[in-house]
C-alpha cells in the first residue's frame, strides 16, 4: 500500500536556490550536463544521446508526487532563473504491506560550471528537510562509487554517515564490477541537528 499522495510544497527557495518539478524546457539545460561523460562517469547511465535524454526526461516529469515504493520526486534546480542541476528523491523501501515508505534515496547531478559554489549542498539540504518534512520516513541513503569523491563530500556536509562499502555488486560499463558506498542519516539525526 502507498501513502496518501502528498503534493510537496513546491516550489522550495533557499538563499541562492529555487527548487521546483522538472518541467519539458529544462531538456537542453539537464541534456547539456547529461551528454558529458565526465559528469556521467559514476552515474548508473552513461552519457546521454537524445533516446537516453527522452528516457530520463520520461522519467523525471513524472516525478512530482510519489506515493510508492519505487517512485520519485525529481527537482530541477535554479540559481538566478538558471538551472544548474537536479535532485532525486526515490522511495526505496517500506516494512510492511500496510506501511508507509520509510527509507527513501537521495541523488544529485549538477552542472560543472556550476560546481564548487556550494550549490548541490544547499539545495540537496532543503531536499533532506523537504524528505523528512513531507514524508513519514525513518532513514535516507545515498549510494554511490566510493571513487566519486565529490558525492561522498556532499554526503558528509549533509550529516551522512558511511555505513558500508560493499565490494563489486554493481555491473560498470567496462563489463566488470564497481563497489558501492552507502552512506545514511536517520530521522532523529535530522532532527537533532537541527534542534
Ligand atoms: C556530486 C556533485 C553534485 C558535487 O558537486 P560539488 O560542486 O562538489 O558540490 P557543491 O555544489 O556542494 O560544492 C561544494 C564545493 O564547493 C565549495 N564551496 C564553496 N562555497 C561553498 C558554500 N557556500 N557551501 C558549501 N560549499 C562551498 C566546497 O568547499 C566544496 O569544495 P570541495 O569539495 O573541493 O571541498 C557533482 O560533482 C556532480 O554533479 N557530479 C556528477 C554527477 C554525480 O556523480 N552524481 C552523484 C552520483 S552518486
Amino acid at each position: 500500500m502507498g501513502i496518501p499522495v502528498v503534493t510537496p510544497p513546491l516550489p522550495l527557495r533557499t538563499e541562492r536556490l529555487v527548487l521546483r518539478t522538472v518541467r519539458p524546457g529544462d531538456r537542453a539545460a539537464i541534456g547539456a550536463y547529461c551528454a558529458d561523460p565526465e559528469v556521467t562517469r559514476y552515474l548508473p547511465f552513461p552519457a546521454l544521446d537524445e533516446e537516453g535524454l527522452d528516457g530520463r526526461m520520461e522519467r523525471m516529469l513524472g516525478g512530482t508526487a510519489p506515493a510508492e515504493v519505487g517512485e520519485m520526486l525529481s527537482l530541477a534546480v535554479e540559481h538566478e532563473g538558471t538551472l544548474v542541476g537536479d535532485l532525486m528523491l526515490r522511495l526505496s523501501a517500506a516494512h510492511g504491506p500496510d506501511l508507509p515508505p520509510s527509507i527513501a534515496e537521495l541523488g544529485w547531478v549538477f552542472a560543472p560550471s556550476y560546481a564548487g559554489r556550494g550549490f548541490a549542498t544547499e539545495a540537496a539540504r532543503a531536499l533532506v528537510d523537504l524528505a523528512f518534512t513531507a514524508y513519514p520516513l525513518h532513514r535516507l541513503i545515498a549510494q554511490l562509487d566510493p571513487r566519486n569523491t565529490a558525492s561522498a563530500r556532499l554526503c558528509e556536509r549533509l550529516g551522512m554517515t558511511h555505513e558500508a562499502h560493499t565490494r563489486e555488486d554493481y555491473p560498470d560499463r567496462d563489463g566488470g564490477w564497481s563497489d558501492t558506498a552507502v552512506y545514511g542519516l536517520l530521522r532523529r539525526e535530522w532532527e537533532a541537528a537541527r534542534a
